[in-house]
């Protein structure tokens, strides 16, 4: 099993002095959790991780930092894998997935997402196995959600019922996301919205809170108050 990291996105929200992926987190980046995370979830062999061009040396800075629990720092050298990735997440999937080899199964999961429990994991690669050939962590959303216009001005206040907000990893049929990928035109903000555009089924399982993306500051104090359980 392989997974692909995108981390290598600016992490303007977020504002902090180096890329969102390398800011710290109870003393390690980011990156260095999630990398631990899916080595530790027994179901990953291999990771790509798509980091900036210029973020190499801390790239190996965070990969040295994945705790001992997970696997010995020479073990997770030799499964972990660095690309260079591009402008758009899409890119830096896209130069990832480029490099991996012969694999049935690939997972995506972003590196701002770096505390999603092993069972979320999991959860996705079983269902996979299973023979869905798309499956997505989800959620149901929580808030009442409103439609409005350009200055504001409620339209409509949507059934929620039907909707859920999307995390990751996400795992695939590893021709499928292939083959998503070489069609690939425009902007999605998930894998699986490409796999959609082929007209194929995408499954879903459900995700949790820890599985929230770090965007904000706020989201780091967040994590910062999680991270302990971990
Ligand atoms: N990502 C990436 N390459 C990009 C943009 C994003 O690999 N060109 C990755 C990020 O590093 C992150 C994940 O995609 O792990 C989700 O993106 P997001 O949360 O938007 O992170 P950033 O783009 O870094 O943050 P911001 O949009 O606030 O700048
Ligand atoms: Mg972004």
């Amino acid at each position: 099993m392989v997974a692909l990291v995108p981390a290598a996105g600016r992490g303007l929200r977020l504002g902090a002095d180096v890329p969102k992926a390398f800011a710290r987190l109870r003393g390690r980046s980011l990156l260095s959790h999630a990398v631990g995370g899916l080595l530790g979830s027994g179901c990953v062999d291999r990771v790509v991780v798509a980091v900036g061009a210029d973020d190499g040396a801390l790239a190996e800075a965070a990969l040295g930092d994945v705790t001992s629990q997970d696997a010995s720092p020479q073990l997770v050298r030799q499964r972990v894998r660095l690309v260079i990735g591009g402008s758009e997440r899409i890119d830096s999937v896209r130069a990832a997935l480029d490099v991996v080899g012969g694999a049935e199964v690939i997972l995506v999961h972003d590196a701002a997402r770096c505390l999603v429990p092993l069972s979320v994991i999991r959860s996705v690669v079983e269902a996979v196995r299973a023979g869905h050939h798309a499956v997505i962590p989800v959620l149901p959303v929580a808030d009442t959600v409103k439609q409005v216009d350009d200055s504001g001005v409620v339209i409509a206040t949507v059934d929620r019922t039907a909707l859920r907000v999307v995390q990751t990893p996400q795992a695939f049929e590893a021709g499928l996301l292939r083959r998503a990928y070489a069609d690939a035109g425009g902007l999605a903000t998930d894998d699986a919205g490409l796999v959609e555009r082929l007209g194929q089924t995408v499954t879903t399982v459900p995700g949790h809170p820890h599985a929230f993306k770090i965007t904000t500051a706020f989201d780091l104090t967040v994590a910062e108050a999680l991270a302990g359980d971990r």
